[in-house]
């Protein structure tokens, strides 16, 4: 089972900074995931929502800014004032890890309007790893993202979100596009998907799983990974985590 850390280690630092990044490197994770989205200048940076409100309490839309308008925000006093030289993280930055022998998994957060030609960007950066290029995953719930992908690249690993599609719909094209996994929310996973997904050769990943609860159920219906704001998850034995206990830790 892999254990993909989820924005980084987003339980113990601010979710998509160097910081949570690295954190999770140090916990021993064999896996990142992050969340790539563009500015109106085409540069790719490494954050969740469409806005800025959240993780820098102004709202400035990141597709509609440039790089300059928001790159000197402090993306990480939200989660604990310790963390307010976090800075937004350009997706070049953050593709550094993979010469640690690290999966990076690039999540494309579509906008509307649609970013420009981002599919074009990310594959021109993932280029420049030669052969580290094996380690990037690419998924997004954007579907025409995957598609564009594809086309672009016969080869670039795909990673095919379910989101609200339906279920035999997204299965089909999680197939057509080649795409080696499916990824779906922890409501949404069943012994009856895992197995349909196998039967195509696709790997089932589950989000979020951070609680030792959580983690027994799936391994129960088999799934082949998770991500977790928890990357230490994978170590923990003995007493169980609930989720009270994931709140403390939050707020470490
Ligand atoms: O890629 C898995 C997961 O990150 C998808 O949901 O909203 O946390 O990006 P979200
Ligand atoms: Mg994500």
């Amino acid at each position: 089972m892999k254990f993909i850390a989820h924005r980084g280690a987003s339980g113990y630092c601010p979710e998509n900074t160097l910081s949570a990044f690295q954190q999770a490197l140090s916990m021993g994770a064999q896996a990142l995931e992050l969340d790539v989205q563009q500015t109106k200048d085409g540069e790719l940076v490494v954050v969740h929502d469409a806005d800025l409100k959240r993780v820098a309490g102004v709202l400035l839309k990141v597709g509609q800014s440039s790089y300059k308008d928001i790159c000197d925000l402090d993306v990480g006093s939200w989660f604990h004032p310790r963390f307010s030289v976090e800075r937004l993280p350009r997706l070049a930055q953050v593709l550094e890890f993979v010469s640690q022998g690290v999966e990076l998994h690039l999540e494309i957060k579509q906008s509307r309007p649609t970013f420009s030609d981002i599919e074009t960007r990310i594959l021109g950066l993932v280029e420049y790893l030669g052969s580290h290029k094996r380690r990037i995953v690419i998924s997004s719930f954007h579907h025409p993202t995957l598609r564009r992908l594809r086309q672009l690249d016969r080869k670039i690993r795909l990673g095919y979100l379910v989101g609200k599609t339906l279920w035999f719909k997204a299965l089909r094209e999680a197939v057509v596009l080649n795409c080696e996994s499916i990824h779906v929310a922890l409501r949404q996973a069943s012994l009856s998907r895992v197995r349909q997904s196998h039967a195509r050769g696709l790997k089932f990943l589950v989000y979020t799983v951070n609680t030792r609860r959580e983690l027994a159920h799936v391994q129960g219906l088999g799934v082949d990974g998770v991500f977790t704001n928890y990357p230490d998850l994978e170590f923990e034995n003995g007493k169980q985590k609930d989720s009270t206990a994931d709140i403390s830790r939050a707020n470490l």
